[in-house]
């Protein structure tokens, strides 16, 4: 057992150390001696000659528990700036104690770190350039994934694995024209001291080899102290076929005996539907969960949706045939020139929605960018599972679009109509709900502006 001794307090031993493995309870302990006494005197820096500290630099790590240790350990023993970017977005999804633990760690770090982090939420990256370009250090995660996100992702070879991690940090590096490194810091239980070790320089002109090249040098790091990673990569291994991280296995062998230590760990994140896309239209966020289920259950081989816009339902349909794995052909159509109620909008909206369907849902989805009445000779008759309507919502509009395609769902199938609560004078769902509610089974949902289900 190691015992560290500070003027006030007494660490004992790392929990990590024995098992069952809990990351809770370890980052928990481990706070208890984050400070600048523990990161000048109980860190051990390898590397450190390779700093240029003439220039600021983005340091690439992949999450330790120690990653907020490590930055105070840079500032301490390097006399560097040094700040990272941290986001609050998931702390939405933590339970009030966990949340409440990581405000506490943030705001020591705040007063810890040369400047206060930047939160990916509220800062702009003009403000994170500023500070780079000034000389400045900033760290920051490639394995974090943020509840509600878009995200970039780029696929790197990383143990075995072919996996989806953040290009945004590197890309701020190329940017402000600055090197990027790769950090890594973890325990070591014999000596008592957390390793800190840093890799590169590498020129941050080239986003991708670089963060290859990091990810390298990092795996014999890491693969020595697997027990160590924190939730966000663990989430990468535990389910080795969701479709966002990991996209094949390269040595299946190898690959088990890597990953079996992390199989203990528990998650802090929920396991419930996490939106990886979303816009500032709102209106269909409520549905979201229910979507998610609906699909589960029902396994629909074919989903059409009439109405995509920035697609915040479209691609949770996509998000949900992915992560359950579903061979599902998903079919958005929508002219994107918007209509009465959703307004008029120009090219950009299509370019922006277009370009994360073809990163992320190329092989299932499609985008019809045609008038609903146009699209109805792609489709045969009976051969849909699940049809969206949310196009334009007067009355008439409604009525044709269901109208027009009610031949084209199977038996057996459903229709989902968006908006059957809205009391507007512009909008005539409700009262085709009304209509329609008599002659079909349906099931109202109550959420938001209420979604309305027909089984044909
Ligand atoms: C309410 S928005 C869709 C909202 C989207 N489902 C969501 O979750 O945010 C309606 C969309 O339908 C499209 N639209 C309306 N009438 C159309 C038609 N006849 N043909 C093609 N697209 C149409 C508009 O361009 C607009 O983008």
């Amino acid at each position: 057992m190691c015992i560290f001794l500070f003027p006030n307090k007494t660490f004992k031993n790392l929990s990590f150390m024995t098992k069952p493995f809990n990351f809770s309870t370890f980052m928990r302990e481990e706070f208890a001696c984050y400070s600048k006494e523990y990161a000048t005197h109980h860190v051990s820096i390898t590397g450190a000659t390779k700093l240029d500290k003439s220039k600021g630099g983005v340091f690439l790590f992949l999450h330790f528990g120690s990653f907020f240790l490590s930055g105070v350990s840079l500032i301490a023993q390097l006399g560097i700036k040094y700040t990272a970017i941290a986001s609050t977005e998931n702390f939405k999804v933590m339970d009030r104690e966990e949340s409440k633990f990581w405000k506490e760690v943030h705001k020591i770090s705040n007063r810890l770190y040369s400047e206060k982090m930047f939160l990916s939420n509220h800062t702009k990256s003009s403000e994170i350039l500023a500070s780079l370009k000034k000389g400045s250090f900033v760290g920051a995660a490639l394995d974090v994934a943020e509840i509600g996100k878009k995200h970039k992702f780029h696929p790197f070879t990383f143990l075995y694995n072919d996996i989806l991690l953040q290009t945004a940090p590197a890309r701020l590096a190329k940017l402000a024209k600055v090197p990027l490194y790769g950090m890594t810091i973890s325990y070591d239980q014999k000596l008592g001291v957390h390793n800190l070790e840093l890799t590169g320089p590498y020129d941050s002109c080239d986003v991708e080899k670089s963060v290859q090249m990091i990810l390298t040098e990092m795996e014999p790091i890491i693969q020595n102290n697997m027990d160590q990673l924190f939730h966000d990569i663990f989430h990468l291994f535990s389910f080795p076929r969701l479709k966002d991280h990991i996209i094949t296995t390269k040595q299946k062998k190898e690959c088990l005996s890597v990953l079996a230590p992390i199989k203990q760990l528990k998650s802090q994140l929920p396991s419930s539907f996490c939106p990886r896309f979303e816009s500032t239209i709102t209106s269909w966020h409520p549905h979201r969960d229910f979507a998610y289920n609906l699909v589960k259950k029902f396994r629909p081989e074919i989903i059409v949706e009439l109405g995509v816009h920035y697609g915040d339902s479209y691609f949770t349909f996509c998000q949900a045939c992915d992560e359950l794995e579903l061979n599902t052909q998903l079919y958005g159509v929508d002219h994107w020139q918007g209509d009465k109620q959703a307004g008029f909008y120009g090219d950009d909206v299509f370019q922006e929605v277009n370009e994360y369907n073809q990163e992320f849902h190329s092989q299932n989805s499609t985008f019809l960018r045609i008038d609903f009445t146009e699209a109805l000779k792609s489709f045969e008759t009976s051969s849909i599972d699940l049809l969206h309507i949310d196009g334009s919502h007067e009355y008439q509009s409604v009525r044709n679009d269901f109208g027009n395609w009610l031949p084209k769902i199977k038996k057996g199938g459903m229709i989902l109509l968006h908006d059957i609560l809205v009391e507007r004078e512009d909008f005539g769902v409700k009262e085709f709900w009304k209509e329609i509610s008599k002659n079909y089974k349906t099931e109202s949902h109550q959420e938001g502006f209420g979604l309305g289900v027909i089984h044909v």
